[in-house]
């Protein structure tokens, strides 16, 4: 009979639905949470550099994420054709992360040393350029407008609040570092080193 008063009590029902979800959800996330494998960097992964971290964030702000995801499942179709599958610690630095959940274009995980500067140069101010049959749209601006230094490395103390391993050096030389840099220069420096680090060995 029990029961019957939940079912007839849709506050209480609705009350037990949300307890019944969260203890699903915490069981799900909280162990992740605390596996190393989940939180700790993939040997060799850094906090990204004044430009890379400029040009990352250059990606979200043109919201190429809606095309692309940053995650190579583990399926022969994919590794053959984007190379090793994605690990977690791969993106411990990564706030918020571009996993992506669309492929319109390909993945972008292992992109970094695929193709030169230029022909990224090409690509961005004209895809057809490139690849004729492309739909992806042209980001002639980027070229005209310059990185802005002091933001840079104001971004930097923050990811630094957030617990990115950043020196006191990182941030005093983040200026210099982006220093004349269009967001042409930052967005291809970041795509240029996206993956790298696993798909070298
Ligand atoms: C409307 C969807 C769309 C958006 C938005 C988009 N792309 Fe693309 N992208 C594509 C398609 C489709 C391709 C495949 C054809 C080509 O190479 O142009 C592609 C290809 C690429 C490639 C080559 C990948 C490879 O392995 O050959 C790179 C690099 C790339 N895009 C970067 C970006 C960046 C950076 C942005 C944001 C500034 C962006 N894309 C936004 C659709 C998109």
């Amino acid at each position: 009979m029990n029961h019957e008063k939940i079912e007839k009590n849709v506050n209480l029902m609705a009350i037990l639905i949300v307890v019944v979800i969260s203890i699903g959800g915490l069981i799900e996330l909280v162990p992740l949470m605390l596996s190393a494998d989940a939180t700790e960097a993939y040997e060799g992964v850094e906090p990204y550099p004044a430009l890379q971290l400029a040009g990352r964030d250059i990606y979200v702000r043109e919201g190429c994420y809606g095309c692309h995801s940053q995650q190579i499942r583990p399926f022969r179709s994919e590794t053959e054709r984007y190379g090793p599958y994605s690990v977690a610690g791969e993106f411990v630095y990564d706030r918020p992360f571009q996993f992506g959940s669309k492929r319109t274009g390909p993945d972008l995980a292992r992109v970094g040393k695929r193709y030169s500067d230029d022909w990224h140069r090409i690509h961005m101010l004209n895809p057809r350029d490139v690849v004729p049959e492309s739909n992806m749209p042209s980001y002639p601006w980027l070229a005209n407008a310059e990185v802005d230094g002091e933001l840079v490395a104001a971004k930097m103390r923050a990811l630094r609040l957030l617990g990115d391993p950043y020196t006191d050096a990182d941030i005093e030389n983040a200026a210099a570092a982006v220093a004349g840099k269009t967001e042409m220069d930052a967005l291809i420096n970041y795509l240029q080193n996206l993956g790298t680090v696993r798909s070298a060995r």
